[in-house]
């Protein structure tokens, strides 16, 4: 690795982030992580005045499931919200600001192997990220000077899914969970995530 960026991980508390912001570091990228209290994805006002602009990478991890495990009618309607709101408003605006900020750069965001192979409990979810599909790859025609990248990732284990349950399953059962459907360590992610970056792909599939 000889490129030397400066890179932005938000949501650098998460299984994913914290995985990118170690990476970087060992490879002696400069990097900033960036967690809920300084920047909260559904804060929108925040989102947009953020100051994006020393930032070569954008890579935002950030993401929730919250309550998907119940469906769609029995799931509470502030958790279908906070979904939409986080994972793609929240995510449309941080590009927003970003391609508005900056003259050049690279945004990463991460979408969903559940977009190929949805189970009808996944529709708040993946309705998300099929919304901020949708839509930046419409913005990347209109923001020519914006790299973006979307990272498509099967399951990886980290804490999303026991953020799922929403506390009606222990972290130990859920990684019981991960270690039978042989999810992906969150390293192996993060490090095909900076490759990918750093060979200016605009899509990678991490099943
Ligand atoms: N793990 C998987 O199986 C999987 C599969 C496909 C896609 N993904 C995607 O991968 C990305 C990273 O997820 P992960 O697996 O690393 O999960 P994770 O360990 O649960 O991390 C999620 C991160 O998002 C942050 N976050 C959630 N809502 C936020 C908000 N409103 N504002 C700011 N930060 C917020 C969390 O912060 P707190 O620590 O404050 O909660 C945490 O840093 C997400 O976009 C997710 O949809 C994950």
């Amino acid at each position: 690795m000889n490129k030397k960026l400066n890179w932005l991980v938000v949501g650098s508390s998460g299984g994913i982030g914290s995985s990118c912001v170690r990476f970087l570091q060992q490879h002696d990228h400069v990097v900033t992580g960036i967690n809920r209290p300084q920047l909260d994805l559904e804060d929108f006002d925040s989102v947009m005045s953020f100051d994006l602009s020393c930032y070569d990478v954008v890579i935002n991890a950030v993401g929730h499931t919250k309550g998907t495990y119940q469906g769609f009618l029995r799931n509470h309607y502030k958790n279908i919200i906070s979904q939409i709101n986080t994972n793609m408003i929240g995510n449309l605006l941080l590009a927003k600001n970003y391609a508005t900020t900056r003259l050049s750069g690279r945004y990463v965001w991460i979408s969903s192997s559940v977009l190929d192979s949805a189970r009808p409990f996944h529709s708040v979810y993946g309705g998300s990220k099929a919304g901020s599909k949708f839509t930046l790859d419409l913005v990347q025609q209109e923001a020519t000077h914006i790299n973006f990248t979307e990272v498509k990732v099967g399951l990886v284990k980290t804490k999303f899914r026991y953020h799922n349950y929403c506390g009606t399953r222990t972290q130990e059962q859920v990684d019981q969970e991960y270690n039978q459907n042989n999810a992906l360590d969150p390293n192996f992610v993060a490090q095909q995530i900076i490759k990918s970056v750093l060979d200016n792909q605009t899509f990678v599939n991490i099943a």
